[in-house]
């Protein structure tokens, strides 16, 4: 999809198709009016017709107008004008798609960017859309041998914008909503594709790939030998049950000086989580294959970092390994040697994100990082808590913390904040060993995140459980892409006003 911005007086425009937005009850936008202007008036009859009285979601298509150059118009009902938020806009971008999929419009021109949504400018409109739309005709299909449908016939795209002054704006908004969009992409593919497709070593190879295909970036692999000699007991513990051998995926990224302290991002990626010795039950079980998400989120948000050249140092670390039960796997009550030489007890094989994690993190001390940021499907707990809609965010240090809530705000990818008191803390005791890996039943996240904070005393740190976020259930199963659009918008704010929409 080639996606412009340009500014295009209505009526004169040649495209296969306009795009308009028509308000409850029956309010014609300020493009759809100059239409109707140019057309004596039409657009008003049809509405009053009834055809179109501007219900949310609601969709018209309209041939051979006079007064214009357009072959069609495609109007789209918007809803109440005072509602019309960034939720009705996606809804109102998401309809004009599905009616565009119906048709053979091959270029349109969308003056939905002119619409009036809360709290938006047009070039945070611009990224809304364009971050909409390559979400809406997302398909993974790459398994199926017919999957030669076509989710859109469109392949080119003007967003309108208003005036010529703003179009230096709007084209920022373009290039940093096409490159979120392209990190959401990889991190859902990487998602979606099965456990014996997206291995560990999978995971390397992309890493690879996405390195060499982006400027300043360069990846190290650490195999097991040298897992052992950095003495990963922890991580190593884990990958043991496996046939398939644990990878250590270290991504830097330099777009900044030498001397400039990076930010980390580690990303748990277990390709697979059987749940080890303390096996889960089957159903569903198919869907931890998703238990990779935080590092396909990591490696989406270095695709993004790659596409826009931040002035920022960034490391993305990333423990790739699968969680199987196995005569050789963890068993409870098996006691294991972190990195940091803290013992711990696995009281349950299942709680394994945070013994790949804790290795993870304290190897990221050796970059002098200003920030560690972990995201890790890490428990289901998060999921009851707090549902699909927000991630659960605990954090040592409250600054970096407001700072991924309000990024998360400004992508509307959200992260909500959970205590990480030491009250907590005691659940983790152990008869036997420096901590369990377990806190029990209650506050689940809380004991996992507290579980994490032992290992990264040194450092400013948060933790974001995307259990719930990062993909979903049912028919719509899939990835999401998410958190790659916080982890953007947070690296995007670390580049000053220069970046700001
Ligand atoms: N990957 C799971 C967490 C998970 C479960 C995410 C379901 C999304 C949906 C994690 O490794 C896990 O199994 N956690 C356990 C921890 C428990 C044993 C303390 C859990 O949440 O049940
Ligand atoms: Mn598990
Ligand atoms: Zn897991």
């Amino acid at each position: 999809m080639e996606i412009s911005v340009k500014t295009t007086p209505v009526t004169s425009q040649r495209a296969a198709c306009l795009l308009l937005g028509v308000f409850e009850r029956r309010k014609l936008s300020a493009a759809a009016q100059q239409i109707d202007k140019a057309s004596n008036g039409y657009l008003g009859k049809i509405i009053k017709s009834g055809d179109m009285d501007g219900k949310s979601g609601q969709t018209l298509m309209l041939y051979n107008i006079s007064g214009i150059n357009a072959k069609r118009l495609l109007l789209i009902g918007c809803g109440k004008e005072k509602d019309f938020d960034h939720k009705q806009f996606r809804k109102v971008i998401h309809a004009a798609n599905q009616a565009l999929k119906n048709s053979s419009v091959r270029d349109a021109v969308s003056y939905l960017t002119d619409l009036p949504v809360k709290d938006h400018n047009l070039a945070q409109r611009v990224r809304l859309y364009v971050e909409t739309l390559h979400h809406d005709i997302y398909k993974f299909d790459q398994l199926k041998s017919n999957n030669n449908d076509h989710p859109l016939p469109l392949n080119k795209l003007v967003l309108n914008v208003d005036t010529p002054r703003q179009l230096k704006h709007a084209r920022l908004a373009l290039e940093i909503g096409s490159a979120i969009a392209e990190g959401v992409k990889t991190a859902r593919e990487l998602g979606d594709l099965p456990g014996n497709i997206c291995t560990p070593s999978y995971l390397a190879q992309t890493a690879q790939k996405t390195a060499k295909a982006q400027k300043k970036m360069k990846v190290k692999v650490l195999k097991q030998r040298e897992l052992q000699a950095l003495k990963m007991g922890a991580f190593l513990s884990v990958a043991k049950g496996s046939r398939q051998p644990p990878h250590l995926i270290v991504i830097e990224y330099n777009g900044a000086g030498k001397d400039d302290k990076p930010i980390v991002l580690v990303g748990k990626g277990i390709t697979f989580d059987s749940g080890g010795i303390s096996i889960k039950p089957s159903a569903a079980m198919d869907e931890m294959k998703f238990d990779m998400c935080g590092a396909a989120s990591v490696l989406g948000t270095m695709v993004t970092l790659g596409k826009l050249q931040l002035p920022l140092n960034v490391v993305g670390i990333i423990p790739a390994c699968e969680n199987m039960p196995d005569g050789n796997a963890n068993k409870p009550g098996d006691i294991v040697t972190s990195m940091s030489g803290q013992t711990i007890e696995v009281l349950n094989t299942d709680a394994e994100g945070r013994l790949i994690l804790c290795d993870a993190l304290t190897y990221s001390e050796q970059f002098k990082p200003k920030a560690v940021i972990d995201i890790a499907t890490l428990t289901g707990a998060c999921v009851i808590a707090l549902g699909k809609h927000t991630c659960g965010l605990l954090s040592n240090n409250d600054t970096l913390a407001e700072k991924l809530i309000a990024a998360g705000k400004t992508s509307h990818d959200y992260a909500w904040q959970l205590p990480l008191w030491d009250e907590y803390q005691e659940q983790l005791k152990s008869n036997f060993a420096d901590m369990a890996n377990i806190g029990g039943r209650e506050a689940g996240t809380i004991t996992a995140a507290c579980f994490l904070s032992r290992f990264t005393e040194k450092l400013k740190w948060a933790h974001l459980d995307i259990a719930g976020v990062a993909w979903e259930s049912g028919n719509k199963k899939g990835a999401t892409g998410r958190p790659v659009p916080l982890l953007s918008q947070y690296l995007l704010d670390q580049c000053g006003k220069k970046y700001k929409l």
